[in-house]
């Protein structure tokens, strides 16, 4: 499914960094666009990664990342389709993608992400999982999920299903 460029607004994206307030590590944006969400998390002291499809949209983050002087390491664009990375060194994941591809994308993080990732879908969130916390309203809420709950909430869901409770 064809995921449209659409920016995080303003607001959104301060809705985001209140939702990832306290974290460290590695942050990957998934369809990082411009890399304004991979710019305003590096800015909190997160390394980050942007991986984006569309390479016109890599060029100009990385040309905007040059003019801020952001320092190597700590925001990369990568030139690639998400779908084929493995996630698995990431402890914070930000998304604004579509809501048809949010029941697949589930999947893929809950196979490969740590129990202590933290992940923040902006606009669509995750059908079937339970959120930790919210941010904002509208167009530009945001939903944050820490996988260790996320996986237990499903597994319970899925306990009690099998038990016909
Ligand atoms: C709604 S935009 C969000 C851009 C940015 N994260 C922001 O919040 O401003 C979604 C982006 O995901 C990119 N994208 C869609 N599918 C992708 C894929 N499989 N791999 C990498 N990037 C992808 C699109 O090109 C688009 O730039």
């Amino acid at each position: 499914m064809q995921v449209p460029y659409l920016p995080s607004s303003k607001t959104q994206t301060q809705n985001v960094m209140n939702l990832l307030h306290g974290r460290r590590g590695r942050l990957v944006d998934l369809g990082s666009g411009d890399g304004r969400l991979v710019f305003a998390a590096s800015a909190a002291g997160l390394r980050c990664t942007g991986y984006e499809i569309n390479s016109i949209l890599t060029t100009s983050a990385r040309v905007r990342a040059w003019l801020r002087g952001v320092p190597p390491g700590s925001a990369t664009f990568v030139s690639e389709d998400f779908w084929k990375t493995n996630l698995s060194d990431y402890n914070n994941v930000t998304v604004f993608l579509a809501p048809g591809v949010m029941d697949v994308l589930g999947e893929k993080l809950l196979k490969e992400l740590p129990d202590e990732a933290r992940v923040v879908a902006c606009r669509f969130p995750f059908p079937h999982w339970p959120f930790s916390a919210s941010e904002g309203q509208g167009l530009d809420q945001a939903w944050a999920y820490d996988m260790g709950a996320v996986r237990g909430h499903l597994l319970q869901t899925l306990y009690t299903t099998a038990k016909g409770i």
